[in-house]
Formats: C-alpha cells, sequence, structure tokens
C-alpha cells in the first residue's frame, strides 16, 4: 500500500479539470421525476405553503408547466390528484373521469414525449385519510387490492405510462400486474413503492395532497424507520408480484436502504426524495442558515452515490436549471 509521502490524495484535487474527470457521481435532469399536484377549477396555480416552489394546478394550467418541465430535460413527471369529492371507497381514484385520468389526457396532449407516471393509492380519495378499505375500524388489505387494480387501470387507459402503487397493502403489485394484463396492458411497466417507511417527512405532502389520516396513523401499513432487513424482503415481494422498478422511501433519511438494495437486486432502483426533505431545505434556506444550491446538489449527490437510478424529487426542476447552468 502506497501511503504518504509517496502518495498525496490531494494531487487529483488541484485542477478542476482533474476533479471534474474523476467524479464517481454525476447528476442529471434525466434521472430526475418531477411530482405535480392537480386540482380542480380553473386558473388555479396555488402555493404548497410548506413546500415553497411547489403549487397546485389546475387543468387548464398544467400545459405550460408540463411544458416547462419536458422542456427542462426531465423525463417524467409523478402526479397527484385533489378529488372534488371523498367518500368511504376513494371513488375518485377509479372514475374515469377523476382528476388524475383528465389530468393525463391533458399533460399526453401538451407534452406528448413527457413520460406520465401516476402513483395508485386511496389516501387523497378516502374521506378518512387511510390508503385502503376500513373494515372494523381497519385498513382491509384484501378488499383494497381490487380498488388499487381499479385505479391503475383507469389511469393506464387514460394514458399513463408508468404505474405506481405506493399504499403499502400486501399484494399490490401482483393484483395490478393481473389487472393490467388482463385488460391487455402487459407492456405498462410498475414501479413498486416497495420499501416505504412510516415517516413523519411526509408532513407537508399530507398537507399539499389533503390525505392525512382521520384516525390513527400508517404504522399498520407502512414501515417501521428500525428495519432494513425487513425493506429487503418488502423489495423482494415485489420483484416477485412483478415490479420492473423498485423504489425505496424517503430518501435521505435511509441511505443505507437504497445502499443495500442497490448491491442486492439487479432491478433498476428509485429513490423518494419526500416532501419534508424538501421542506427542510427550504426552511433553512429562505432564513439563510443554509446555501441552497450547494446543499440540494449536494443531496441529490448523495442520493445517487448511494444507488438511486431515479430521483423522484420536487426539486427537479431548478436542479434542472442549475445543472443547464441557468439562475
Ligand atoms: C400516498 C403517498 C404519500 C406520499 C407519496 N404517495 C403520502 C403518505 O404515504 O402518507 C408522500 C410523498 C412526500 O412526502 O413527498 N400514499
Amino acid at each position: 500500500m502506497v501511503s504518504f509521502p509517496d502518495m498525496r490524495l490531494r494531487r487529483v484535487r488541484e485542477l478542476e479539470p482533474v476533479r471534474s474527470l474523476i467524479r464517481e457521481t454525476r447528476l442529471s435532469a434525466s434521472s430526475f421525476i418531477y411530482p405535480l399536484f392537480v386540482t380542480h377549477g380553473q386558473g388555479v396555480r396555488q402555493p404548497i405553503e410548506p413546500m415553497p416552489g411547489c403549487y397546485h394546478f389546475s387543468l387548464d394550467m398544467l400545459a405550460e408547466e408540463v411544458g416547462q418541465v419536458a422542456e427542462l430535460g426531465i423525463p417524467g413527471v409523478l402526479l397527484f390528484g385533489l378529488p372534488a369529492e371523498k367518500d368511504p371507497l376513494g371513488t375518485g381514484a377509479y372514475d374515469p373521469e377523476g382528476i388524475i385520468q383528465e389530468a393525463i389526457k391533458v399533460i399526453k396532449q401538451a407534452a406528448p414525449q413527457l413520460l406520465v407516471v401516476t402513483d395508485v393509492c386511496l389516501c387523497e380519495y378516502t374521506d378518512h385519510g387511510h390508503c385502503g378499505v376500513i373494515e372494523n375500524g381497519k385498513v382491509d388489505n384484501d378488499q383494497t387490492l381490487e380498488l388499487l387494480a381499479r385505479s391503475a387501470l383507469a389511469q393506464v387507459q387514460a394514458g399513463a405510462d408508468l404505474v405506481a402503487p405506493s399504499a403499502m397493502m400486501d399484494g399490490q403489485v401482483r393484483a395490478i400486474r393481473e389487472a393490467l394484463d388482463r385488460a391487455g396492458e402487459q407492456n405498462v411497466p410498475i414501479m413498486g413503492y416497495a420499501a416505504k417507511y412510516a415517516s413523519a417527512f411526509y408532513g407537508p405532502f399530507r398537507v399539499a395532497a389533503d390525505s392525512t389520516p382521520q384516525f390513527g396513523d400508517r404504522r399498520s401499513y407502512q414501515m417501521d424507520p428500525a428495519n432494513r432487513r425487513m425493506a429487503m424482503r418488502e423489495i423482494e415481494t415485489d420483484i416477485a408480484e412483478g415490479a420492473d422498478i423498485v423504489m425505496v422511501k424517503p430518501a435521505l433519511a435511509y441511505l443505507d436502504v437504497i445502499r443495500q438494495a442497490r448491491d442486492r437486486f439487479d432491478y433498476p432502483l428509485a429513490a423518494y426524495n419526500v416532501s419534508g426533505e424538501y421542506s427542510m431545505v427550504k426552511a433553512a434556506s429562505q432564513q439563510g442558515w443554509l446555501d441552497e444550491k450547494p446543499v440540494t446538489l449536494e443531496l441529490l449527490t448523495s442520493i445517487q452515490r448511494a444507488g438511486a437510478d431515479i430521483i423522484i424529487t420536487y426539486h427537479a426542476k431548478e436542479v434542472a436549471r442549475w445543472l443547464q447552468g441557468r439562475d
């Protein structure tokens, strides 16, 4: 082993071109997916208070937004919907004229090349705010599967390119795969939110999506943040059920999970840099306590370095601009 003074690690750090040549991780807008919140109404571009820079868009305001996303070289958007009404069975999720189904059509018209990814879950559509059907005060796994499958199919029939089940019901990937195959949609891939933790970092999102559970919490279906082996089992299960891409969510507090998933599974891996992770950076930057741009780039680099191929992030647009040398 060569060591000091024969070896000087600083030599390759002296010149920026050398630093650049030996850089191991390179962020690119081409690995980002940008989440969007869609709502009813007209002319709505309503700021989401705890997520500065993010908005609720009505359908008529979507075209301009997705045009920008595509122009920035971001390959896809992930859609979340705010329905006009909620009910116990989350009907809005699988209504062929539901908000997401309408949004998909608008986006496909406005930016045909943009990949439309949809979140398959009931929590934005149920009046109780849980991700599944309630039976005797509990979230019933098996009854929920059929509704998730219907939701995914409604999204695909409206034009979605990739469906991402996030309800954390056992068997959800299989149920969706079977429903899509039966309908002749065997070419539509599934991105499973395989290892999704019961995280307090979803707080700002729940304000944005109005999806806070009205009683209890999500710990009977989302994972315990303390568990890493269980995450490997969740990912294994999603793959066995037919997931084409798997995900770890959140990202920053779970970089070890991302790394282990990368080493263990030869499947495309996504990481979701969630709302609370975004809000922390925004809040500290607004206070002048953190330098927003380098901090954001460092955090996203860490997610990629940990092993994620795809990064779902609310920072996507600003980072894409920075990477183009703008702003
Ligand atoms: C739906 C869903 C949630 C998020 C993505 N899909 C909320 C939740 O599980 O409570 C969170 C995303 C974020 O915080 O950015 N189940």
